[in-house]
């Protein structure tokens, strides 16, 4: 057992240290003063590492800073899809797992390597060109953890159509909201899918969608249920139809490294969603290169990351990190709990996993179950451990590490974007004395810092707001359709420097600690939910005249959702009206939205020029009594505090 040391901190075992990337402290800090004394001349190194057609950039990376507008590897030529496959194939990995492919049933199993991957993928590329779609026109993606998924990304990526993957569990309103911003000529879907032992019904919610008038031509389902499934002559063809009419090879195209992969969606904080654009080269670079150094990969490994593609992490860490670097990356359809709740663990055990990569409100589920669950099986395969999307408590990080990990495996606790693309700040686990609880330091090549709101450096201990300095190659270029909006929401606060809505504070030892949001941005379960869109479908309620969600503290999830709501003239404050509000969300928003508490108001606190005061809201919801609310004179009606107060719903 690697034990902790007498400052509460965990150093690698020296078996793990041999077979890391970095290996000692001293090591990542020359090559980390190395990597941001030049920036452009680290990433143009690492740039070797991914196969180009020609390398023709004027300049590695350009930044307009007045415009907000900056490019990597401009004028150089790949393509995402011959880095992820046909150079293995090429390379002696025709025949290694690409993809294992673990459905949420135990006999649902396919294993690609990576030339069938290639074969699939150059199959489903030629469907797309059959329907029309070319060289940056938008596919938009509503599958669930199913190797088509996937296939459809690079298939895109293939033939440089921009992919948008919408997550599977979101609801018609979501799903709608996020294909009319991007205007796709087709939408990858299927029948339905599997969800802790019920059948959901997708291509329902596609064609809820496709009658309010979208640009979708084509729908291409995949049969993965079998349920009764309507297909509309001349728009719907099924997946493995149209495959087997199609020749079988296609050629990559050759992609400018500026040029867009993807377009994936964030809640930000007003309702519309907004469409983060990556490109090829950059994004790519950054996948590989943070897969790489983040988990220690070893050939032969078996890397596990259990987040759903449909957000940022499954698409870094599922699909291009993985591939981009040749590794073999599981792909779960499943849930923790069902059927049992030891799934995970099941999981781990049946595939050898050697590395897992979860979230935090995973690990606070499973913990609640007991340990038991967990010794049922042998989780020795297991070598390396990572958290993402949320701070993991000092608690939660011991218990991960002792009863996963077996108190063998150091954990790389990960921050990072749908914005950065790849994770920014993680312990190098080979390197460092892990602390529970810290990110620790920024990857090679990135550079961030704490600011107060004067704009000064925090000092240590003090907290304030993250910001990355300068944009490395896998941020977001720019917001779809909304240059506008990406410049005033991460380039405005402190111009030139990226303003990532985190609250983070620094140690004596330079290490970093992550807070949660600054913004209302309400993070369940680790999944990124906007107060706006919530708030919105509550208003679309007819019993609602106005809503405003906010989070609150949840033992499990972190934070869920408290809603304040009015009700119309006419309405009254029910049971009945409760139940029917958390519906009308969860088929709004999907079932992630689901409200906690639904507080009936008379009234929410509002400046004089109108506008809720959130904070106060929060506050009502944590618990605070009257004196720890802060000022409320700047309210047109300072009663209304007390009020809330009085009918606090916990
Ligand atoms: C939060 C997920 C603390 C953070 C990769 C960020 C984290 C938001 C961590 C992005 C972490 C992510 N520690 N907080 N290790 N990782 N976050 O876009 O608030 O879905 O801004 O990307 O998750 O969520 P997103």
């Amino acid at each position: 057992m690697a034990p902790e040391n007498s400052k509460g901190q965990y150093p690698p075992s020296d078996e793990y240290r041999e077979t890391a990337f970095i290996k000692s402290a001293e090591e990542f800090n020359t090559l980390y003063e190395e990597s941001i004394r030049d920036p452009a001349a680290y990433w143009a190194e690492q740039a070797e590492n991914l196969d180009w057609y020609s390398k023709d950039w004027k300049e590695v990376f350009t930044w307009d800073k007045k415009e907000n507008r900056f490019t990597w590897f401009k004028g150089g030529k790949l393509n995402a899809s011959y880095n992820c496959l046909d150079r293995h194939v090429k390379n002696g990995k025709k025949n290694v797992a690409a993809i294992i492919f673990q459905g949420e049933n135990d006999d649902h199993v396919r294993v690609y390597t990576y030339g069938r991957l290639l074969y699939e993928v150059e199959r489903f590329a030629n469907v797309l060109k059959s329907m029309g779609v070319k060289k940056g026109d938008r596919v938009s993606v509503y599958l669930p953890m199913i190797p088509e998924l996937t296939i459809t990304m690079l298939a895109c990526a293939r033939i440089g159509a921009v992919h948008s993957v919408v997550f599977a569990a979101f609801g018609a309103e979501s799903l709608y909201n996020r294909v009319v911003d991007c205007t796709p000529k087709v939408i990858v879907t299927s029948d339905g899918n599997y969800h802790a032992g019920k059948t959901i019904n997708m291509k329902a919610k596609v064609d809820e969608i496709l009658e309010k008038g979208t640009t979708i031509e084509h729908v291409v389902v995949v049969r993965r249920t079998g349920i009764e499934t309507d297909m509309k002559e001349g728009r719907d063809v099924w997946w493995h139809e149209e495959v087997a009419a199609v020749p079988l090879n296609c050629d990559p195209v050759p992609m400018d490294a500026e040029d867009p992969l993807f377009i994936l969606y964030t809640s930000g904080t007003t309702g519309k969603p907004k469409g983060l654009l990556h490109t090829t080269g950059g994004y790519l670079l950054g996948a590989y290169t943070s897969f790489r150094n983040v988990f220690n990969y070893r050939p032969g490994q078996i890397f596990w990351c259990t987040a759903d593609i449909g957000w940022i992490t499954g698409h870094t860490s599922t699909v291009y990190g993985p591939l981009a670097l040749g590794a073999t990356a599981l792909m779960f359809e499943g849930v923790p709990t069902y059927p049992g709740r030891d799934r995970y663990w099941q999981v781990a055990e049946k595939w050898g996993v050697d590395i897992f990569y979860t979230a935090p409100t995973a690990i606070r589920t499973i913990r609640q179950s007991g340990d038991e669950w967990v010794k049922k099986h042998d989780l020795s395969s297991l070598k390396m451990l990572a958290s993402a999307g949320e701070p993991i408590d000092p608690d939660v990080w011991r218990w991960y590490h002792r009863v996963i990990g077996g108190g063998r495996c150091p954990i790389s606790d990960t921050w990072w974007q749908t914005e950065t693309g790849g994770p920014m700040i993680a312990p190098m686990t080979g390197a460092f004395d892990l602390k529970p609880g810290s990110a620790m330091k920024p990857l090679l090549g990135i550079q961030a810092a704490i600011y107060d709101e004067e704009k000064n450096i925090c000092a240590p201990g003090e907290s304030g707001n993250l910001y990355i300095e300068s944009p490395p190659p896998s941020f977001a270029r720019t917001i779809w359709n909304d240059h506008k909006k990406f410049v005033e929401t991460y380039w405005t606060a402190f111009p030139g420097h990226y303003l990532t809505g985190d609250n983070a504070r620094m140690d004596e030892d330079g290490d970093y600690w992550l807070l949660g949001r600054i913004d209302d941005v309400i993070s369940v379960a680790g999944h990124r939910l906007g107060a706006a869109e919530i708030e919105a479908a509550l208003i679309s309620h007819p019993a609602v005249a106005e809503a405003a969600a906010v989070p609150m503290f949840d033992d499990i999830k972190g934070e869920a959702i408290y809603a304040y709501v009015t009700v119309k003239d006419g309405f009254n404050g029910t049971e009945e009206l409760k139940r029917q509000l958390v519906d009308h969300v969860r088929t709004t928003v999907g079932p992630i939205a689901t409200p906690k508490v639904i507080h009936f108001a008379p009234g929410l606190p509002k400046t004089r020029s109108g506008k809720i005061m959130r904070r106060i809201l929060r506050k009502v919801a944590e618990g605070c009594r009257k004196e720890e609310i802060g000022d409320t004179t700047t309210l047109t009606d300072p009663g209304i505090v007390d009020t809330l107060i009085a009918t606090r719903m916990l």
